[in-house]
């Protein structure tokens, strides 16, 4: 038995293969791009694994996706593959409409011509799982009750538009084609092999060297924060009994201000690691421009998921980030690594 994995070179994708190939025996093709955001060190740990299978590509290969699903036969399709930074968005929308619609529209479609294919036993224990997030459902307000499933699509972004664009596709094709798919929308994601584009491991970087820790806006926006192997262990969970054609949000239920955030990692390396000259890290904080468009409030409502499929985060907030601050200070070489050449023209462009 096997699965198809896409985006797995990237910081949930990889986690989900690396806590996959830790609790199965089932083997893993994982599929990447490798764009700036896809890095293979992040699976450096399956070296010498021979349930794993790496291949360079692109979801948007009609080509390339027939051959691996014939080739492979996977009894499921986990698809993480998209371009996923708000603010790369608003700079240039193009790849996140290629990717994140085309790309999941490819996907479907080879999908749909495999699952056509399989023997009747086969096909009916065939899954697409498609990972989405809770911005589709665009921004609440700081007393409106949290996103449930039902709630309706209002994205905001590019990016937002985009994922909610490849969930509608998802639907119809379960509808029109009958392919069983699952869909599962969760909040904001933290942990290891987090790109340091993001607000948490960004803020870990600039403070350890000693640069601005740049706030948009007033820091009063909300986010709901899940440690990123509570996210990996819904998906497979839902993956296991979620029911054909039904979406799933998660969450952890850990809405904080981004201040409180940025002010919870200064702490903790305050301790961890202090500064040289004794001050806390929070002398780095700087506000700055809003981001346009900022969705204000975000929160998951994950009582289906609870209920239904008896899934349940094992991280608090607070052990999740302890733990992740951790794994930065030991990790220092994988950051490195990284924040060379095109990171570094990512961050004047945003941040002149
Ligand atoms: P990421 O940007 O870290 O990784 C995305 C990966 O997809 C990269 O490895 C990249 O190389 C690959 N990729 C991009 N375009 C591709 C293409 N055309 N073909 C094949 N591979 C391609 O993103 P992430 O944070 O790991 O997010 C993974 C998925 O989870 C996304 O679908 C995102 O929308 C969703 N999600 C993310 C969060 C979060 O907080 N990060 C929360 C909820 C949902
Ligand atoms: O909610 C789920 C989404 O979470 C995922 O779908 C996205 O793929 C993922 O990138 C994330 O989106 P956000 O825009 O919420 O994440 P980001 O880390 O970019 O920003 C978190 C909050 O912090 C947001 O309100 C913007 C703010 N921020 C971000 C950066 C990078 C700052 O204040 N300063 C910054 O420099």
């Amino acid at each position: 038995m096997t699965i198809l994995v896409t985006g797995s070179a990237g910081f949930i994708g990889a986690n989900f293969v690396l806590d996959w190939l830790a609790n199965h025996e089932e083997a893993v093709i994982s599929l990447d791009k490798l764009t700036y955001a896809g890095n293979l060190e992040n699976l450096k740990g399956l070296d010498g694994d021979s349930r794993h299978t790496f291949v360079k590509g692109d979801i948007g290969d009609s080509e390339l996706l027939t051959e691996l699903l014939e080739t492979y036969q996977p009894r499921a399709v986990v698809n993480f593959a998209a371009e996923s930074h708000v603010d790369r968005s608003i700079h240039g929308p193009e790849d996140f409409i290629q990717t994140n619609i085309v790309g999941a529209f490819r996907m479907l479609e080879a999908a749909r011509a495999y699952h056509a294919r399989l023997s009747a036993q086969a096909a009916a224990a065939f899954r697409f799982l498609h990972v989405s997030t809770d911005e589709v459902y665009g921004s609440l307000s700081p007393t409106e009750p949290a996103f449930t499933e039902q709630h309706q699509y209002e994205p905001n972004s590019p990016y937002s538009a985009s994922k909610a664009a490849s969930d509608h596709l998802v639907r119809a094709y379960h509808h029109t084609y009958g392919l069983p798919v699952l869909t599962t929308n969760c909040s904001n994601n933290y942990g290891p092999y987090h790109f340091p584009e993001k607000l948490i491991p960004l803020v870990i970087h600039n403070a350890l060297a000693g640069k601005p820790l740049p706030i948009y806006g007033d820091g009063q926006q909300v986010r709901d924060w899940l440690y990123v192997k509570d996210h990996c262990s819904a998906i497979r969970r839902v993956l296991e009994d979620g029911i054909v054609g039904e979406t799933y949000n998660i969450g952890g239920w850990n809405e904080k201000a981004n201040i409180d955030v940025v002010h919870t990692l200064c702490d903790i390396l305050d301790h961890e690691q202090p500064r040289v000259d004794g001050l806390s890290y929070r002398q780095q904080i700087t506000f700055g421009k809003d981001r346009p468009g900022h969705d204000r409030r975000y929160a998951i409502d994950a009582t289906k998921l609870e209920r239904e499929l008896g899934w349940k985060p094992a991280e608090t907030f607070e052990s999740g980030i302890r733990k992740t601050v951790r794994w930065y200070l030991d990790n220092q070489g994988w950051v490195n690594n990284i924040t060379s050449g095109a990171y570094r023209d990512w961050v004047s462009r945003q941040y002149q």
